[in-house]
């Protein structure tokens, strides 16, 4: 069968399907459950400063093709969350700390002080007050955390962008020029949903951020607008899940992809994607660095 690994923002990767931050990344054996289910590596969910109870509950929705949450970062600190990432580290793949701040000295901070494989810097959770996007959708802050993140760090960094903006090519070129290994697109869009019952708003912090299959369109856009201009690796996330997505994603031009709301259908998702993908590659007799892009080089 077609070879799936690949060498992707500073990582070599078995295979580039990955698990995304947020969903069962909260603990080692659950991270490491996703890597004996073949998934090529795992991002934890992201860690901060001091611990965070988030937001009141309900924290998710499901909708129409989606999950809308409003999880708040919850997490116990990244003082506490190290023995998980040493526990993830046994699953046998790169584990990556997604990690979330308010400036770039605690970012700096927080990534002096967490070991891990990679990090992913979170500049991109639509609905958390002075975190994520709230700094994310600023080029100039995106390209300052990302600067103080790698002279604090000597692992890979990547910087994952919210579409919650006018031109997330900007967040891109920003991130790029601080010194980013990669990038990721896309965190959730901004969304809503109100009980007709009774008029309330369902989720306890009012308005969330939207995943799974209904996004995967502006997140096909978002790679192909990035990767068409960025010299450094794309990573795709947002609504895949399948390998026709998978294909799909890549061919906009993500060198590796990652899973979220997917994984309601069970771990299985790592190893049918990863499968499927390397099925089409030997149908097509192409290889994964062929296919990578194919979309803007058609003409
Ligand atoms: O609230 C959360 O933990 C979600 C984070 C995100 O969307 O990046």
């Amino acid at each position: 069968m077609p070879s799936l690994s690949v060498h992707a923002g500073g990582l070599d990767l078995k295979n580039p399907v990955l698990l995304a931050a947020g969903i069962l990344g909260t603990t080692g054996a659950s991270l490491c459950r996703a890597s004996r289910a073949g998934a090529g590596g795992v991002v934890t969910k992201s860690i901060g400063s001091v611990p965070r109870a988030g937001h009141p509950g309900p924290c998710i929705v499901h909708v129409d093709c989606g999950l809308i949450n409003a999880m708040g970062l919850p997490n116990p600190s990244y003082k506490d969350f190290q023995a998980e990432i040493d526990a993830a580290r046994k699953g046998g793949v790169p584990v990556i700390a997604s990690i979330f701040a308010s400036s770039a000295e605690e970012f700096a901070q927080i990534s002096r002080n967490l070991d891990a494989d990679a990090l992913e810097l979170n500049l991109s959770c639509p609905h958390a007050e002075k975190y994520g996007s709230e700094l994310g959708r600023y080029p100039d802050l995106v390209e300052s955390v990302t600067g103080a993140v790698k002279a604090a760090s000597s692992v890979p960094v990547w910087v994952k962008l919210t579409p919650n903006t006018a031109d997330i090519l900007e967040l891109g070129l920003a991130a790029q020029r601080g010194g980013a290994d990669a990038v990721v697109a896309i965190n959730t869009l901004k969304a809503m949903a109100i009980d007709i019952e009774t008029g309330y708003p369902i989720l306890g912090n009012r308005f969330g951020g939207l995943s799974g299959r209904a996004i995967k369109p502006v997140a096909v856009r978002a790679v192909y607008d990035l990767a068409s201009r960025l010299e450094i690796p794309v990573i795709g996330v947002g609504g895949i899940s399948s390998w026709e997505d998978a294909v799909e994603m890549i061919m906009a031009g993500a060198s590796a992809i990652q899973v979220g709301t997917a994984l309601l259908q069970g771990y299985g998702i790592f190893e049918e994607i990863a499968s499927g993908l390397s099925a089409y590659l030997e149908r097509k007799s192409i290889t994964l660095d062929e296919l990578c892009g194919m979309a803007g080089r058609c003409s």
